[in-house]
């Protein structure tokens, strides 16, 4: 019941699964319950339209898309297909969820396609489609190439990326990309690996903790994380040496965040308020904005996202991401930097943002990032900004679609 609940959440409601967990699993007491719903609706959303089509090819009427019997369907069968749990567990927990509506059906539809897996008539495709409207748009955008390899990359298992506070990864093994970087494949919960608890490293992609390499060493200097929470730019630039002021308007996502400064043992100031309403006291040596975005570079943990954005909500997010940019260029003092970055994939929110930025404030540049800065498999764009895309460090496992600007205030 409660994957259908979050199932719904996302599909009707356009929440994001994160969004969801709470209410949707309020009556799950075990913590392995909520996780194996969210596991049911999250690959659900990936393997959503070859569920569909083998749903389809064993109804004589279309089933409608937002029909509860197709629900049920699609969790009964990813959670033999892709979870494999035995056939008669995964259709006895999906029955119930058309309790006095179409059991028969729901019971038939599930027996024809499970004789038509078994017979090898039918199967999943080797790895799932993107939905056809985003995979249309970075076909767009990025070429077929980095379409087709984020298509592949939606279906592997992300790898762990962990950033160090200090140079020394202890006993971890795994590959280093970058400096306080360590990327493994963990045997265990990442809670339970060593040094964890002694505050030693936070989870981070390797593309999300770009932004805050590019400021440098702080020896001191005022930074301010603006849409910090939970703060994984922050603990780079505390540990970096950097004065930081963090903010976001999320009670919620600042307790993990506190959670990790208590555990990390970092020196930060935190504050909750509203960027379109707070302003700092006075000027910084550096700015990092983080900025609230459609997500869709995060597709690959995130499998909501892909289900909930379309080009109108990118639209909303790109009409907040240039207020906010042009908020906070004051707060820069002369000479300073602004890291500007976003999680997704769409020229609107990343590329488009700082051009428009620039052509309105002129006393800002671009202050180009060196291949030097960079862990090797990710260069800087021509005019020296980061576009980081799935097809890259396709060995090593991927990484997220980031776009990131760092720029100078020139007076
Ligand atoms: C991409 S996430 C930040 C991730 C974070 N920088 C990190 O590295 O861990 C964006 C954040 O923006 C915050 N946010 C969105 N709108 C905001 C606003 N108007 N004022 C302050 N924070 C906001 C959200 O609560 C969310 O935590």
């Amino acid at each position: 019941m409660s994957a259908l609940r979050l199932l719904d959440a996302v599909c009707r409601r356009g929440e994001t699964l994160d969004q969801a967990m709470p209410g949707a699993t309020a009556k799950l007491s075990n913590p392995s319950d909520k996780s194996l719903a969210h596991n049911i609706a999250a690959n659900v959303l990936r393997w959503m339209s070859a569920l569909d089509d083998m749903i389809d090819s064993a109804t004589r009427n279309r089933l409608a898309d937002d029909a509860k019997a197709r629900m049920a369907l699609r969790i009964a069968l990813v959670q033999v297909l892709v979870l494999e749990t035995p056939q008669h567990a995964a259709i006895s927990t999906a029955l119930p969820l058309v309790h006095g509506g179409p059991r028969r059906l729901v019971h038939g539809v599930f027996s024809t396609v499970m004789r038509g897996v078994d017979s090898g008539q039918l199967k999943l495709p080797d790895y799932p489609e993107i939905p056809g409207e985003t995979l249309d748009r970075w076909t767009h955008h990025w070429g077929e190439e980095v379409a087709e390899k984020a298509n592949r990359a939606w279906f592997k298992h992300a790898p762990l990326d962990l950033s160090f506070k200090d140079q020394n990864v202890g006993e971890l093994e795994g590959q280093s990309l970058a400096n306080k970087h360590l990327r493994l494949i963990p045997a265990s919960p990442v809670t339970e690996l060593p040094g964890f608890e002694e505050g030693a490293f936070w989870v981070q992609d390797i593309a999300a903790s770009i932004p805050a390499r590019l400021l440098g060493e702080g020896e001191g200097r005022a930074v301010l994380d603006l849409c910090a929470a939970p703060g994984g730019k922050t603990m780079q630039l505390a540990s970096a040496g950097w004065k930081t002021i963090s903010l976001d308007n999320s009670e919620k996502r600042m307790e993990r965040f506190r959670d990790n400064l208590a555990r990390t043992k970092l020196d930060v100031e935190i504050v909750i308020a509203d960027l379109l309403k707070w302003e700092p006291s006075e000027p910084v040596d550096a700015v990092l904005l983080d900025a609230p975005c459609s997500a869709t570079g995060i597709f690959r943990r995130h499998p909501d996202v892909l289900h909930c954005i379309g080009s109108r909500q990118i639209a909303d997010r790109a009409e907040i991401q240039k207020t906010l940019l042009n908020r906070i260029g004051p707060w820069v003092k002369p000479k300073g930097l602004l890291v500007y970055a976003v999680c997704s994939l769409e020229p609107e929110e990343g590329e488009e943002q700082i051009e428009q930025f620039l052509e309105n404030n002129d006393q800002f540049e671009i202050a180009p990032v060196a291949q030097s800065e960079l862990p090797d498999g990710i260069a800087p764009t021509q005019n020296g900004c980061i576009r980081t895309l799935p097809d890259m460090l396709a060995e090593q496992g991927h990484l997220d679609g980031f776009f990131i600007a760092r720029l100078r205030r020139k007076d």
